[in-house]
């Protein structure tokens, strides 16, 4: 009787150890499922387009945002930008006030629309996605941290922005916290400002506006 029992609690453990061997290989998958929000690159250096990237946190959208004086005889259709970035990067600036390794935030660009439906003034969102840009945070990888990759066509692989470019002096010189335009993400700002995160160079900029008025 005694072996039997042996042979009993054998198979019982093997059966058990199945379970956990299968559960765990289900969680993994899983795991690696919801884990697409982790940047990914090419041999080469470009990187792969963050499929899911509109289940992603919404930021915020603008319209007709501009950062430079308007030029005489500029095109003038009106264009949304809408911002989103990876859920676990936006828990960690919730409880942080700042960016983790591995943020990866996304702004799109769609036209503005204004004849469809039932709609008589105003403008709203038209289906097709015109540019998407991507930021990204690899300190392992970028030697300022963060890089920024344009996607053009918005499908395919996104090609690297050099140092140096535009992009990296207007986002080092005026966004509010580690590089990030979070003074135009009304869900964050009021966290940067609790945590004390924002950048000297925007409390800086903030002082000099509201010293002018404006
Ligand atoms: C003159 C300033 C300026 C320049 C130059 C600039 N940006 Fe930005 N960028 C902004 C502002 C302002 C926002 C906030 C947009 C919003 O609120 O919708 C922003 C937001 C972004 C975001 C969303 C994430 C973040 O960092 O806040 C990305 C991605 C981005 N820009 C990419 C680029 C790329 C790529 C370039 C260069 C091709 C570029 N930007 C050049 C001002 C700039």
């Amino acid at each position: 009787m005694y072996p039997k029992v042996l042979v009993v609690l054998a198979a019982v453990c093997l059966a058990v150890t199945l379970l956990a061997v299968t559960f765990a290989s289900h969680t993994s998958k899983a795991v690696l499922a919801a884990s697409t929000a982790t940047p990914a690159y090419t041999e080469s250096g470009d990187m792969l387009p963050p499929g899911d990237y509109r289940g992603w946190i919404f930021l915020s959208s603008g319209i007709d945002m501009n950062y430079f004086p308007k030029a005489a005889g500029m095109e003038d259709h009106s264009t949304f930008d809408n911002v989103f970035v990876n859920p676990e990067a936006y828990r960690s600036f919730l409880n942080t006030g700042t960016w983790p390794d591995k943020t990866v935030m996304v702004i799109e660009g769609r036209e503005a629309a204004s004849k469809g439906s039932i709609n008589k003034s105003g403008h709203f969102q038209s289906g097709g996605v015109m540019g998407m840009e991507v930021h990204v945070k690899d300190e392992a990888r970028f030697p300022g941290k963060w890089a920024f990759f344009s996607f053009d066509p918005p499908s395919g692989n996104g090609t690297l922005i050099p140092q140096g470019a535009p992009c990296y002096s207007c986002h080092v010189a005026h966004a509010a916290v580690d590089t990030t335009f979070v003074q135009f993400y009304p869900t964050l700002l009021p966290v940067a400002t609790a945590k004390g995160t924002l950048s000297k160079a925007f409390l800086d900029e903030e002082a000099a506006r509201s010293a002018a008025g404006k």
